[in-house]
């Protein structure tokens, strides 16, 4: 069993522990405004493989490294005028931005998966403290088996990492529920590589330039073999239900009326006011509560894809994606 600290009664026992642990090259389960991540010493190789043999996740896909602040930032990658600017914006918060690594930064090739690229984010609250007093970049992804849904409390850290590694911080639920938006800046062009927990429209009015976004996802899921299979509970996960059957938990947004509803497994709704914030940071939470009423499928009424609802609509199309 993993050792809980709570941050908020103990916040610098928490902060020298959690040196410790780090220090000793374990990964932590650590709260952060987006989702907890599995965080672990950046520059130190035997930390970064047990973050990728703890999550049983692919060493081909590269880690998050995260900053206490801009400042610190600038000592590992560089940043262009665009990509600066967002930094200032949106920093600390939601938004990692894919810049040139230094050559002489320190952060293993283990974690950037061998690119000369780094992702980078500046987290909010206690996980920027304890970076500043650790001094070294934390790789972090989301703290869950590789594949399954991703963590937004310490007790679901617990659940399904807490047997594989020894101390959780736990700040409570995470504020903003999916994980970071990742954009990337080349030739003055800033392209979306995953859409998150900070708007796409946010970006665009602060650089004053649109967002060049991949090919659109619903192309993907024409093409099913693409799309690897991502957020996935154990339940299947049908999306745009209009009814639900006896045999399925709904998940619905602010849409009162869908037949079936009575006889479901269990109705939650996402946000009764119809609010996408407030969807998104319930979003994980409640497929995991879904999946926990034994439901052959998880219906989901429609999401309308505009601001928060571009990252949930993203998680919940990888969800419903074939499985291996
Ligand atoms: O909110 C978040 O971003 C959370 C919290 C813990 O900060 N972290 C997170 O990390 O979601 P992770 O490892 O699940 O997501 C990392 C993703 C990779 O899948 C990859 O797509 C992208 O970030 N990434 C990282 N470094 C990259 C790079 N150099 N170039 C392109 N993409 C990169
Ligand atoms: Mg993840």
């Amino acid at each position: 069993m993993a050792r809980h600290i709570d941050i908020l009664e103990h916040p610098q026992t928490a902060i020298d522990v959690a040196s410790g642990t780090l220090a000793e090259g374990l990964p932590i389960g650590l709260p952060t405004e987006t989702v907890y991540g599995l965080a672990a010493d950046a520059t130190n190789p035997a930390a970064i493989t047990r973050i990728y043999e703890t999550k049983g996740r692919p060493r081909f896909n590269p880690l998050i490294c995260h900053m206490s602040d801009l400042a610190m930032a600038e000592r590992y990658a560089v940043f262009d005028p665009i990509s600066r600017k967002l930094a200032e914006a949106f920093w600390p918060g939601p938004l990692t931005l894919v810049l040139p690594l230094r050559p002489d930064s320190g952060i293993h090739p283990l974690a950037t998966a061998g690119l000369d690229t780094v992702g980078i984010r500046v987290p909010q609250g206690f996980a920027g403290e304890l970076i500043r007093a650790f001094d070294r970049p934390l790789a972090a992804p989301s703290a869950n088996t590789s594949g399954k849904i991703s963590a937004t409390s310490a007790d679901h850290v617990d659940d399904d990492l807490g047997e594989r590694i020894t101390l959780i911080l736990d700040a409570g639920a995470s504020v903003v529920g999916v994980e970071s938006t990742i954009v990337k800046v080349e030739n003055g062009e800033m392209r979306l590589l995953r859409p998150g927990g900070l708007a796409a429209s946010e970006i665009e009015r602060v650089a004053g330039k649109p967002l060049k976004r991949k090919k659109k996802a619903s192309a993907a899921i024409e093409a099913p073999g693409m799309m690897a299979s991502h957020y996935a509970p154990g339940a299947a996960v049908r999306l745009d239900a209009t009814d639900v059957s006896a045999n399925e938990a709904l998940i619905r947004f602010g849409t009162p009326d869908i037949p079936g509803s009575e006889n479901a497994l269990a109705v939650l709704d996402l946000s009764a006011s119809g609010d996408l914030s407030e969807a998104a940071a319930n979003l994980f939470d409640f497929m995991k509560r879904a999946d926990a009423t034994g439901a052959a499928t998880i219906a989901f009424s429609h999401i309308p894809d505009e601001g928060l609802g571009e990252a949930i609509n993203d998680r919940l199309r990888r969800a419903a994606a074939p499985r291996e």
